[in-house]
């Protein structure tokens, strides 16, 4: 759990960055529709959830900076019956106001009261530059008047780089919960079932321990459709012989999860899977035991290219040497995508990867990146052994980098061979 003083502590920390004279605005997200009058569940803008915990929309958050002080102010929907009775509870100003550590706490109807009061005398302002919210926009043609515009955006995500105690504990639940529902996606399939068949009992892990929604739309790609990196369909039926690759993860008080696990429709990997499968996993673990403060993304994403192209000239995927291979980018078309990314609030967390001198980021105690190799082989590639064609496998896990190294907060997610094989619904 995240208690109020941490979010006024992020905004302190915020507003060290600020100039003097300055207003600073940031709104929730807008809800999303679906199609003709039916929303998306509503979900808190990222930037907005970190800096308030508040999860209403139609709200905002103002930080008015004058020479000497800091005063900060949150606006909220007015408390309203009828939009109560269809739409659920309020909080309301008196209760935000006695919740939340801000200074003053308006109804949102007043923002543009507030907002002309508060920039007066101002000559800077910060708000979300390249929003599309309405509500910017609107703010927009009021900021002619600033003589300085600048966006507050990189500022909250270069904190959340960092993860608090708190942060990672919630991550840690997250994650505990997708280890349920890996477990139940490698104990539950089966031939004949379909891919959305298996989503469903994933995603029924993530409701039924109170996750309410998924980090991402989940992966569940059987056979060739591995090959497809964004396979979302879910729609084939599990084919015996074939492996599934699995991609999901849910969100959990606001922090997502993001697993991959790639398991035998019929329990077993074949020779040929496990031959793949092993190359992967050593690749992915010798990342991983590489996590320490100071090295650089880049430099795991170089190894894991070097282990994957060395593999794949052994197995006879390709041809040559692994530096000319590498040179000439012939791995990229079994290995296209990065080892890892950013997560916390989002999946695929904004924080930077490089500082404002372009310089690329070391890793610090206290971030959480993904480690994600994979070889993907289509159905239909000729050039490689026949053995290995339809083949898509990748692994991942969420890895917290600590003091003297990592910890793998994914750890107890079965990931071996004998481990997959293990779980199999087949072997029970
Ligand atoms: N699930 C999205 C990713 O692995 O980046
Ligand atoms: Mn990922
Ligand atoms: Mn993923």
């Amino acid at each position: 759990m995240i208690i109020e003083s941490e979010y006024k502590k992020r905004r302190d920390t915020l507003a060290k960055d600020f100039l003097k004279n300055s207003v600073v605005v940031i709104f929730s997200s807008e809800p999303a529709t679906r199609s003709h009058d039916t929303h998306h569940p509503y979900r808190q803008d990222s930037n907005f959830y970190y800096l308030s915990g508040f999860k209403e929309d139609n709200s905002a958050l103002m930080f008015i900076k004058t020479k000497n002080s800091l005063k900060t102010a949150l606006f909220v929907h007015k408390k309203d019956k009828t939009l109560e009775l269809w739409n659920g509870k309020r909080l309301g100003v008196k209760k935000a106001k006695k919740r939340f550590l801000v200074d003053e706490v308006y109804e949102i109807d007043k923002f543009n009261d507030v907002f002309k009061t508060s920039i007066k005398g101002k000559k800077n302002i910060y708000f979300e530059i390249n929003s599309k919210k309405s509500a910017t926009e609107k703010i927009l043609k009021s900021t002619k008047i600033f003589k300085e515009k600048f966006d507050i955006i990189p500022h909250v995500q270069k904190m959340r780089l960092i993860k608090s105690a708190s942060e990672i504990e919630l991550m840690r639940e997250s994650i505990s919960i997708t280890a349920k529902a890996h477990h139940t996606a490698m104990s539950m399939n089966k031939e004949g079932k379909y891919e959305y068949q298996l989503q469903a009992e994933i995603e029924y892990e993530f409701r039924h321990n109170a996750a309410y929604s998924d980090a991402y739309t989940s992966i569940v790609a059987s056979g060739n459709n591995a090959n497809t990196l964004h396979y979302i369909e879910n729609s084939k039926l599990l084919v015996d012989g074939e492996l599934i690759l699995i991609d999901a993860g849910c969100e959990h008080n606001y922090y997502a999860s993001d697993i991959t696990r790639t398991i035998p429709v019929n329990g077993r990997f074949s020779e040929s899977q496990k031959e793949l499968y092993s190359l992967v996993l050593d690749t992915q673990l010798k990342v991983i035991s590489m996590i320490k403060p100071s090295i650089m993304r880049s430099e795991l994403q170089k190894v894991a290219e070097e282990l994957l192209t060395e593999g794949m000239i052994k197995l006879g995927i390709l041809k040559g040497s692994a530096i000319k291979a590498i040179k000439e980018k012939k791995h990229k078309k079994y290995y296209p995508h990065g080892i890892g990314h950013w997560i916390g609030i989002d999946v695929h967390d904004p924080a930077p990867y490089k500082d404002e001198k372009d310089r690329e980021i070391p890793l610090c105690e206290g971030m959480v990146l993904t480690i994600e190799p994979g070889l993907y082989i289509d159905k239909n590639d000729k050039s490689a052994p026949e053995r290995f064609r339809g083949v898509g496998i990748r692994i991942e896990d969420d890895i917290l980098v600590t003091k003297d190294g990592y910890e793998n907060l994914s750890a107890s997610i079965a990931k071996t061979i004998e481990e997959i094989e293990a779980e199999s619904f087949h072997k029970k």
